[in-house]
């Protein structure tokens, strides 16, 4: 398995820091906030990983995680040329891949499990494709997951739907093989001109290919300041818990 981290975007939510910082590295907690998606993929035996980001902010990348030794990691890079949406930056990472299956995080999502028991159901599974979902009171906000309430299977995902018809969000935490970039091949732009990760998982559901665990424990998108201010207090939370517990 490999690690993928799509670091790009404008962040217009975090203005006006993101006028000069990518999201991606702004603080959460001690470190900047792309270290924890390094730190689960790591944890959950992943080695390698690419961070695919847009080129104006690279140079900071580079500068904080150079190549990843000092985690414990082999970090690569790519730069994905503009913000064409989730699945256009996930385009970039063909090469690493080649014929691997892999993890594919935002690196806005902050989470508290390990991916270790999810990882291990998609290979020894040998699931196509995964993706973790969670409930949250705004649906609105998020790709939301429709469940067959007989068979338990996603029947379908709708992006930030007007009238949603659950709160079990699609998480920004995905699992793919490499035929990956074959489904992107299909995709065309949304209404807005993005190539959208929601269309490319409705893509899996169609073929009968895509399972789904529900994430425990507690998950935020750290995409605005209520809740970059949120991920803080959790992130702290569970540092100050793990203090308490060396100190005992
Ligand atoms: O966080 C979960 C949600 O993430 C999912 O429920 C949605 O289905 C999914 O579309 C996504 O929604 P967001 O509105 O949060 O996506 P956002 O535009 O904020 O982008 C998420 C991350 O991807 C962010 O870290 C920036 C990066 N990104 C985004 C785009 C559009 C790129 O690197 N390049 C891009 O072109």
């Amino acid at each position: 398995m490999k690690g993928v981290i799509l670091a790009g975007g404008r962040g217009t939510r975090l203005m006006p820091f993101t006028k000069i910082i990518n999201k991606q590295l702004l603080p959460v907690g001690p470190y900047p906030m792309i270290y924890w998606a390094i730190i689960k993929m790591k944890k959950s035996g992943i080695q390698e990983i690419l961070i695919i980001t847009h080129n104006e902010h690279l140079s900071n990348f580079k500068t904080i995680l150079a190549d990843g030794s000092q985690l414990g990691v082999k970090i690569t890079y790519e730069i994905q040329p503009y913000a064409g949406g989730i699945a256009h930056g996930l385009m970039y990472a063909r090469d690493f891949i080649k014929k691997d299956k892999f993890i594919f995080m935002l690196g806005d999502n902050i989470f508290e499990e390990s991916l270790l028991p999810y990882v291990k159901n998609f290979i020894d599974k040998n699931e196509k494709a995964k993706v973790l979902l969670t409930r949250v009171n705004d649906p609105k906000r998020y790709g939301i997951a429709n469940i067959n309430k007989h068979t338990q299977q996603i029947i379908s995902i709708v992006e930030k739907p007007k009238y949603p018809l659950s709160n079990l969000c699609v998480t920004g935490i995905y699992m793919y093989d490499s035929n990956v970039f074959h489904n992107i091949d299909f995709l065309e732009k949304s209404c807005r001109e993005e190539l959208e990760i929601t269309d490319l998982n409705n893509i899996y559901i169609t073929k009968n290919q895509m399972s789904y665990e529900i994430l425990k424990g507690w998950w935020i998108d750290a995409g605005t300041h209520t809740s970059l201010f949120r991920a803080n207090q959790l992130v702290q939370a569970v540092l100050n818990q793990s203090e308490t517990s060396e100190d005992k």
